[in-house]
C-alpha cells in the first residue's frame, strides 16, 4: 500500500513538525493535516489552512499507547483494553485531557482524542518526530477544507491545500477510506461509553472488549464534533439516495429533461450500454469504504447536476459507510466558501 518513503524525507517531515510548520500525512483512514500538538501557534495553522472554526477539537495521533498518560489522566481500564486490541488502528478514544494540553487542540474542552494510526508511514514520522525532541504527538484533522470530503491520496491533498502545506506525504491510497470510530469514554464510570462517530469498527467489535456496547449517536448534549455535523464531507454536486428499483426511471426522467446524473453504485447497471455514468464500487461495506471518498470527488468534478446514490444495504456493516452518505447528501450543493 504504502510507496516507498526515504528515511531522509521523514526525517525532514519530523523537522517541519518541529519547527511549527504543517505536515501532510497518509493514516489507514484517510490522510491527515499534521501539526505539532503542543505547539498552539502550529496548530493555528491547522485551523487557518482547513478554515475551520476553532471550538472544533483535533485528534492527537501517538506513535504508540505508551503515550497515553502524556495526553489522558484517570485512564479507564476500557481504554487500556481497547487500545491493547485495536491500536494501531482506526478508533479514536475521547478521554480526559492532561492540564497541559493546549486548549487550541481540545477547543477548550477538558477531554481530548487520541489515536495511533495504522499506516507505517505516519508510525514513521510520529515515531521520528518524538526522536527528533518533539512532544510525540501530531494533531491532526482530516487534511480537506472544512465540511468537504476528506482526502485519501495525497494528490487529493495537495489539490485542495496546496500551498498551505510545508509538506505532504505520499503513502498511495488509503486503505480503510473513511475516518477513525470515535469513542467518548470520558464520561466513565458514571456514563457509559458513547459513539460520537462510526467507522471501521464497530460497536459490536467494541463491546467484544469491553463488554459494553456503546450508546449510538443522535443522542442530545454531544460534545462538538464536526464529524457529526448533519452536512459533512459534502461534494459541491447535488446528492440524491435513490432505492435501486428507481435508478432506471430517475436517470430516463434527467435525459428527457437535458441534464446529466452520474450514478454512484454497487451493483451491475440494469441494462448493457446505460447512456449516463454508472460508476461501479465494491458490492461489500469495506471496499466500498475504501474507494468512497476518491469516488465523490471524481464525480463531483464531472460537473454533473445530480449524483444518485444507490441505496446501500441496511445491515450493521454498512453503519459507517450509511453515516457518511446521509451527511454528504445532506451537505450536497453548499457552495461555502471557508
Ligand atoms: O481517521 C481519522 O480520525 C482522521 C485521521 C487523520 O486520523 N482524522 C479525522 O480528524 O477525521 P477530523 O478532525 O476530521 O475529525 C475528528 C473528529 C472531529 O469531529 C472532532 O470534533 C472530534 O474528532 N474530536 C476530537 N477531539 C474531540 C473531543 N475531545 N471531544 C469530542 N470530539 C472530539
Ligand atoms: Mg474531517
Amino acid at each position: 500500500m504504502a510507496s516507498p518513503m526515504s528515511k531522509p524525507e521523514i526525517e525532514t517531515a519530523a523537522r517541519l513538525l518541529l519547527a511549527g510548520e504543517l505536515v501532510a500525512f497518509p493514516t489507514e483512514t484517510v490522510y491527515g493535516l499534521g501539526a505539532d500538538a503542543a505547539n498552539p501557534a502550529a496548530v493555528a495553522k491547522v485551523f487557518a489552512a482547513k478554515g475551520r472554526p476553532s471550538d472544533h477539537p483535533l485528534i492527537v495521533h501517538l506513535a504508540d499507547a505508551g503515550q497515553l498518560e502524556a495526553w489522558a489522566r484517570d485512564i479507564p481500564q476500557a481504554a487500556s483494553l481497547l487500545a491493547a486490541h485495536f491500536w494501531p488502528g482506526p478508533l479514536t478514544l475521547i478521554l480526559k485531557r492532561q492540564p497541559n494540553v493546549p486548549d487550541a487542540v481540545t477547543g477548550g474542552q477538558d477531554t481530548v482524542g487520541l489515536r495511533v494510526p495504522n499506516h507505517p508511514l505516519a508510525l514513521a514520522l510520529l515515531r521520528t518526530f518524538a526522536e527528533t525532541g518533539g512532544s510525540g504527538g501530531v494533531a491532526a484533522p482530516s487534511a480537506n477544507r472544512f465540511g468537504r470530503i476528506s482526502p485519501t491520496t495525497a494528490e487529493h491533498v495537495r489539490s485542495e491545500l496546496g500551498e498551505k502545506v510545508a509538506l505532504v506525504l505520499d503513502g498511495g491510497p488509503c486503505g480503510v477510506g473513511i475516518e477513525s470510530t470515535i469513542l467518548d469514554l470520558s464520561g466513565l464510570p458514571e456514563a457509559g461509553p458513547r459513539l460520537l462517530r462510526p467507522g471501521a469498527i464497530s460497536p459490536e467489535a467494541i463491546a467484544a472488549v469491553i463488554g459494553v456496547t456503546p450508546q449510538e449517536p443522535g443522542s442530545t448534549a454531544a460534545p462538538r464534533a464536526s464529524g457529526t455535523l448533519a452536512a459533512h464531507y459534502a461534494p459541491s454536486t447535488d446528492m440524491k439516495i435513490v432505492a435501486r428499483d428507481r435508478l432506471l426511471d430517475l436517470l430516463s426522467a434527467y435525459r428527457h429533461s437535458g441534464r446529466r446524473c452520474a450514478v454512484l453504485a454497487h451493483s451491475q447497471p440494469p441494462q448493457a450500454g446505460m447512456p449516463h455514468a454508472w460508476r461501479l464500487l465494491p458490492a461489500d461495506s469495506a471496499g466500498y469504504a475504501r474507494e468512497l471518498y476518491a469516488a465523490l470527488r471524481e464525480l463531483d468534478k464531472a460537473r454533473m447536476d445530480l449524483i444518485a446514490v444507490e441505496a446501500i444495504p441496511d445491515t450493521p456493516d454498512w453503519a459507517a459507510v450509511a453515516d457518511r452518505l446521509s451527511r454528504a447528501v445532506c451537505g450536497a450543493g453548499e457552495q461555502d466558501e471557508t
